[in-house]
């Protein structure tokens, strides 16, 4: 009896077989790196329980981002506002808007709207924004501008890389920390410039070892 396959044959079969795991294998890094969490944080825009716009009410009506995020410079974490403070305007601003019955139901229960989270560290990862936002680092480098997004998204990787890099050279992010909400704002020259003044008269140095970060 004869073999079943000639032998070239079984050598390409041999081949093809190698060429596919090496094929399905590029594949599934590909896949791996494309799909791995990290990746598609950028971008992540969660669909909101109300059609609350950034661009209308911090830019073109020109709210301060701290009107709403009142913790941003006092606490560890940046809370989202609470109904109350929408209630400021919307008592007499588009009272009846549909848009806004979320808003008055939340107001008429105490039942804290559900607002999803946009960005979000894993658990064991240690971050304060009070400690960043007085060392003079703005809101545009971490969330870029959302004054004028009309749904925030995550523009940023939050990797421990990307917090490395600026925490290695802050300079061009350093600004004097009253204009830290002024996304628009630019230093006449190179912002480097002025960020090593600033580092230098304030003795600012972002810390590199590990507990830091990982308490
Ligand atoms: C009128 C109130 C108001 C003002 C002013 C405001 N925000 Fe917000 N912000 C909200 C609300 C409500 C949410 C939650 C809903 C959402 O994500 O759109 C939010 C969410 C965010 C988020 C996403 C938080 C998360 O879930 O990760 C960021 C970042 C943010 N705001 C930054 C800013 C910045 C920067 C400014 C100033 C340019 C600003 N906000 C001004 C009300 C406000
Ligand atoms: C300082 C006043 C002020 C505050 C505070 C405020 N808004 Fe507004 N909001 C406005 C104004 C002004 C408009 C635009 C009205 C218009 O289009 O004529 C508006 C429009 C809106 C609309 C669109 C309504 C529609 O029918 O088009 C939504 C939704 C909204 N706001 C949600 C919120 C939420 C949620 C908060 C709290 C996180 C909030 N606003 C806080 C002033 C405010
Ligand atoms: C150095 C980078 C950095 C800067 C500067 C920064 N943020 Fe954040 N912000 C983050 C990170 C990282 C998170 C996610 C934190 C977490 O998951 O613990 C976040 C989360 C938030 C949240 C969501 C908090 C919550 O409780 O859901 C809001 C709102 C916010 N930031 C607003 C602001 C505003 C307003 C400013 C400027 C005054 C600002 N941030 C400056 C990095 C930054
Ligand atoms: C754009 C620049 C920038 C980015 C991005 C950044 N940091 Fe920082 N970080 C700083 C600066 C500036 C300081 C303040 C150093 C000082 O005051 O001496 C700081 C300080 C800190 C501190 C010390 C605060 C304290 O209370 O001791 C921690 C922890 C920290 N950052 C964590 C992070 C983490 C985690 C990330 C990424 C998710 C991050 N940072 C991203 C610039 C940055
Ligand atoms: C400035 C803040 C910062 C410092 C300093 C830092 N890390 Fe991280 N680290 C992070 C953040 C943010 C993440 C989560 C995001 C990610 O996985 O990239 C992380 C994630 C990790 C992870 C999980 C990685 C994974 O792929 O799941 C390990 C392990 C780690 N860090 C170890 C270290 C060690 C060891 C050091 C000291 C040499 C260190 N880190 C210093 C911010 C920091």
């Amino acid at each position: 009896m004869s073999a079943p396959f000639s032998r070239r044959f079984d050598t390409n079969l041999r081949l093809a077989a190698g060429a596919a795991v090496l094929v399905l294998g590029a594949a599934g890094a590909v896949a791996a790196y494309l799909f791995h969490p990290r990746q598609l944080d950028t971008g992540y825009t969660p669909v909101q329980p109300v059609a609350y716009s950034h661009k209308l009410h911090a830019g073109n009506l020109g709210m301060d981002c701290l009107y709403c995020h009142t913790t941003v410079a006092e606490a560890s974490y940046a809370a989202v506002p609470m109904t109350e403070i929408c209630m400021n305007c919307h008592v007499r601003v588009k009272e009846k808007s549909p848009k806004l019955q979320p808003v008055r139901e939340s107001y008429a229960t105490g039942k804290p709207i559900q607002w999803v989270k946009v960005h979000r560290l894993p658990d064991y990862v240690y971050f304060n924004h009070r400690a960043h936002v007085n060392a003079g680092v703005s809101c545009v480098s971490c969330h870029g501008r959302v004054d004028q997004m009309t749904e925030v998204r995550q523009v940023q990787p939050l990797s421990m890389a990307w917090c490395l890099d600026c925490h290695r050279n802050p300079a061009p992010h350093i600004r004097p920390p009253e204009l830290v909400t002024r996304l628009d704002w630019q230093p006449e020259g190179d912002p480097a410039v002025l960020g090593a003044k600033l580092i230098r008269e304030k003795g600012i140095h972002p810390p590199d070892n590990c507990s830091a970060c990982h308490r």
